[in-house]
């Protein structure tokens, strides 16, 4: 069986993880969401304040973390050293850090090649802000989601609402997005840009079905 790749880049909250998981879903393929990853690892250097200036320290704390997903209905799960944190990382606290952490290169090289790894001989969907140009920069087909800032907003908080929160507000989700895009596409290390080769999709006046049809009609030649 072939080991096809599928790369799904974009700003913060556009949809990527909803197209990724249908995809992956439909073609029988492994969802990987990549930016869990690095919530995860947000979440552990928060704990455990870890001194983000010092490279050894980074190093250190790099090697006591160990993380897994569990595939429940293409759902993404993740255990941070065997614990459960997949709700925990979603809240602002990790939001508010993600992309200080996830600019830090060893922090980066580090995931980049666990997500490799995950991708031998395998099918996959993977999503995030890099996977087209710096984890698979030879994946067959990948995409470039987009979408109006205020709607990826509305879209967040109506999310975090339903998950029960309600301490942050939509201004306060309105800056985390501004701030998380802002810091994630000017970056020194593999910032997040469209891949040459990446096939736009701006998905704000788009329903989650027709955004699927049109990831179809691309992935379909490769398989
Ligand atoms: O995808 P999600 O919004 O959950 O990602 C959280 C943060 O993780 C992003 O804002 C970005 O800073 C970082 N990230 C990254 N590279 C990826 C995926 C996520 O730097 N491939």
């Amino acid at each position: 069986k072939k080991n096809l790749v599928i790369a799904i880049d974009g700003y913060s909250s556009c949809g990527k993880s909803t197209l990724a998981k249908a995809l992956a879903k439909k073609l029988g393929f492994i969802y990987i969401d990549s930016g869990a990853m690095y919530r995860a690892v947000t979440l552990f250097f928060i704990r455990n304040h870890v001194d983000m200036s010092s490279d050894a320290a980074v190093e250190d704390a790099l090697q006591h973390i160990e993380l897994n997903f569990h595939s429940r209905d293409y759902e993404s799960h993740i255990t941070l050293n065997g614990e459960e944190v997949s709700d925990e990382i979603r809240l602002m606290p990790v939001s508010e850090n993600v992309s200080e952490i996830s600019a830090n290169k060893l922090v980066r090289h580090e995931m980049v090649k666990q997500q490799q790894r995950m991708g031998k001989s395998k099918n996959i969907v993977m999503d995030g802000r890099d996977i087209g140009t710096t984890v698979y920069p030879h994946a067959p087909v990948k995409f470039f989601m987009t979408a109006d800032p205020k709607i990826r907003a509305e879209r967040r908080f109506k999310e975090l609402e339903s998950k029960g929160n309600n301490t942050t507000t939509l201004e306060e989700v309105f800056e985390n997005l501004a701030h998380r895009d802002y810091a994630d596409t000017t970056r020194k290390e593999s910032p997040l840009v469209r891949a040459e080769d990446a096939i736009i999709l701006d998905n704000t006046d788009l329903t989650q079905a027709e955004q699927l049809d049109f990831a179809l009609e691309h992935v379909k030649p490769f398989l």
